[in-house]
């Protein structure tokens, strides 16, 4: 999406002759937007469309949760036990009809390939690296990338070791903000992030190899799996904006002023009816009457969903790596007591944590009961004596700066 890219052989012109060994490829235009958004054109040595045998249906089913009480929650994700591949492991926590939010902590391998036929994938890689192996190439990702996979990818994760992620499906398009780009795409002087921290899939890998394999696409609200009689990457090249790509959060350049900056300023991604952001390491507001964590404050149209990677949350009572708070619409949220005071003069802070914000309400899952602190609502009250929680580092370093 960011950029045209190139991979393997295509031939001059498209939609023209392209043959191998004289016989004629396949050639697959793969777009958005009924021919007017963006697209990739693959060639391929077997029709995509060759299904051997229709295999079954499942269903996606979600356990609803609906709370007694409308609250403040904080969810414990760190010591959720791994389970199933990188598409059956993961667990939904929080949905509506334009973002799933879900963790997963595989324990097996694929042995078939995967497609979202009817969705876009963000995949915040926490812990964990190894490669996507793509329709488009090889996607190599490490801890601390977003993987982002657009619809209609085949692809088949082969991790290295461990892994934990942080996963986003939308019916809707990921996309790069449009303020941070000029008329003609590129990235902006201001921008948080530039095209070179944008990373395309690096090797194509044409498969050549007939047998049975296994394609699982998410279409209609459930898993249909279609077994064909010719490797899906068999594309010997292919061009366009379409593709699967990796940023690190560690490549976002966080933006800092001599007062405090709002959570637009910290967002990487935009999606439909929903934001993404990364809070990383930075200097913190510098003017002599700052107070450098955020203001209480109610945004009204907004569930905030904070996702905490890294670092030293001291500053928040009971949050720790791998918690995730949420901050319903309608209610008023902001620093734990005592801490507005405690964290003037600050200067930096060495958090890392994504965001996800969105305009209409989550659902929440009994996964995410399961993992419900159930005292979160109580701490501003419960806190009110402290005087600064667990600040206990003059620099700042374990200031948690967003909420
Ligand atoms: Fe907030």
């Amino acid at each position: 999406m960011p950029f045209y890219q190139r991979l393997g052989d295509v031939p001059r012109k498209r939609h023209v002759q392209f043959r191998e060994n004289g016989t004629l490829l396949t050639e697959e235009v793969m777009g958005l937007e009924g021919f007017v958004g963006n697209e990739s054109i693959l060639y391929h040595l077997q029709s995509p469309c060759r299904v051997m045998e229709l295999a079954g249906f499942e269903p996606i089913e979600r356990d609803e949760w609906v709370p007694d009480q409308h609250a403040h929650r904080h969810f414990h994700t760190y010591g959720v036990e791994p389970e199933g591949d990188e598409i059956t492991g993961r667990r939904t926590l929080m949905w509506n009809n334009d973002v799933e939010v879900s963790l997963c902590r595989p324990s097996e391998r694929m042995d078939y390939f995967f497609r979202n036929g009817e969705g876009d994938e963000v995949i915040f890689v926490h812990e964990g690296s190894g490669m996507l192996e793509t329709i488009f190439g090889e996607v190599p990702y490490k801890d601390g990338d977003y993987v982002v996979i657009p619809r209609g990818t085949t692809y088949r994760f082969a991790p290295d070791g461990p892994q934990r992620y942080l996963v986003f499906e939308t019916p809707g398009l990921i996309e790069i903000p449009k303020r941070y780009r000029n008329a003609y795409g590129q990235l902006l002087e201001g921008a948080p992030y530039y095209h070179r921290d944008i990373h395309p899939p690096t090797r194509l890998n044409t498969v050549r190899e007939k047998g049975e394999f296994p394609v699982k696409v998410r279409v209609r609200g459930g898993y249909q799996t279609y077994v064909l009689d010719y490797h899906p990457f068999d594309v010997v090249g292919w061009d366009g904006y379409l593709y699967p790509w990796t940023f690190s959060i560690h490549d976002f350049e966080p933006i800092t002023g001599r007062i405090h900056q709002p959570p637009p300023s910290h967002q990487t991604f935009q999606g439909q009816n929903f934001v993404i952001c990364s809070f990383c390491p930075r200097k913190l507001d510098f003017d002599p009457l700052a107070v450098p964590i955020p203001y209480h404050h109610s945004n009204l149209q907004s569930e905030e969903m904070i996702y905490y990677v890294s670092g030293n949350f001291g500053s928040r009572r009971g949050v720790e790596v791998g918690s995730i708070t949420l901050h319903p619409s309608g209610l008023p949220h902001g620093p734990q007591p005592g801490l507005a005071e405690k964290a003037i003069g600050m200067h930096e802070t060495s958090e890392l944590a994504v965001m996800c914000d969105t305009f209409h309400p989550l659902k929440l899952s009994t996964f995410a009961r399961d993992l419900d602190d159930g005292r979160y609502a109580y701490s501003w009250y419960e806190n009110a004596q402290d005087t600064g929680a667990g600040v206990d580092d003059a620099s700042g370093a374990g200031l948690t700066s967003h909420l």
